[in-house]
């Protein structure tokens, strides 16, 4: 009857429907009875008050039909969380990164995305962090949605059972840009899947760990999140526009002070491991610190890539 685009979207919306229609029941029920007994009790219809005894037969109906409902909604429930809770051992394994305010994923051959590509037909296991405050990753179309909580592993599993590009978003307040958080998970045949894996294992493997291969800062902004607040086309967002940002004399909040800079090397530097020093004028204090996600290295990149934003 339903049919889904993942393994759980049928199971989760039979139980929803299956509730939905005991619901709409009740509701018509008790509104039919309350309809009659404002009829039948009326007060036209019974000018003296009488006392009517308890029924024996009635309270006990009353009382075993609704338990048997709860139960069997319990029953499902219970069903569909096991089976949700239960990784398949084969499932493969893919790592979520929530941060303000992207999504980053890392899969077992090193590569990184920050769209989350999956084979068909495969179980897979995401298993999330987060590197700040409580997100919350939610597939629509597959029915599944986690926390992502600092400190802690969370998890879900699902098989993806179409082909198709689908909305994955972060479904908790979690400030500014939470509604920024947003980014695809796309679903291509196995046999794609696993051409692009191999090739991605090479790409991100020995190679792009070794010094000699230098980080790309456009990657970087992208791969980091930076995207989700700045733009490179000159349109302020929540931050300000990287395009021409570099070199820039910009007015900045220090310690309640408004004092002038120019956004060089060692501004942007300090500014990407302590945002809150130093807050660009007209913009919210709400740049996250990028201590332990970006190295020297690679903040080296973004600042030479900032530089072609001219
Ligand atoms: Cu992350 Cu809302």
């Amino acid at each position: 009857m339903v049919h889904g685009w993942a393994n759980l979207s049928a199971s989760v919306d039979s139980v929803f429907l299956f509730i939905m229609v005991i619901s709409v029941i009740l509701l018509a029920g008790v509104t039919g009875v309350m309809l009659y007994f404002v009829v039948r009790y009326s007060r036209r219809r019974n000018p003296t008050p009488e006392s009517i005894e308890g029924n024996l037969l009635l309270e006990t109906v009353w009382t075993v039909i609704p338990l048997i409902l709860v139960m069997a909604i319990f029953w499902v429930g219970w069903k569909g969380f096991v089976f949700m809770r239960t990784v398949p051992k084969d499932a493969m394994v893919v790592k979520v990164t929530a941060r303000m305010w992207s999504w980053g994923f890392e899969y077992g051959n090193g590569a990184h995305t920050d769209v989350l590509k999956l084979p068909q037909g495969r179980p897979v296991k995401l298993a999330i962090n987060s590197l700040d405050v409580v997100h919350s990753l939610f597939i629509p179309a597959f029915r599944v949605k986690e926390d992502a909580v600092p400190g802690r592993e969370t998890y879900l599993w699902f098989q993806p059972d179409r082909e198709g590009t689908y909305d994955l978003f972060c479904t908790e307040y979690c400030g500014m840009g939470h509604s920024q958080m947003i980014t695809k998970v796309e679903v291509i045949p196995a046999a794609a899947f696993d051409a692009w894996y191999r090739e991605g294992g090479a790409a991100a493997g020995p190679a792009a760990k070794a010094p000699s291969a230098p980080p790309n800062g456009a990657k970087l902004v992208q791969e980091k999140g930076c995207l989700a607040c700045h733009t490179t086309d000159g349109s302020p967002r929540v931050g300000p526009t990287f395009k021409g940002l570099f070199g820039k004399k910009e007015t900045v909040i220090s310690e309640g002070k408004e004092v002038q800079v120019i956004a060089d090397e060692a501004f942007i530097h300090h500014k990407l491991l302590e945002p809150q020093e130093a807050r660009i004028k007209g913009f919210p204090p709400i740049m996250p610190s990028q201590k332990g996600v970006l190295s020297d290295v690679e903040i080296a990149a973004i600042i030479d890539y900032l530089k072609t934003l001219k």
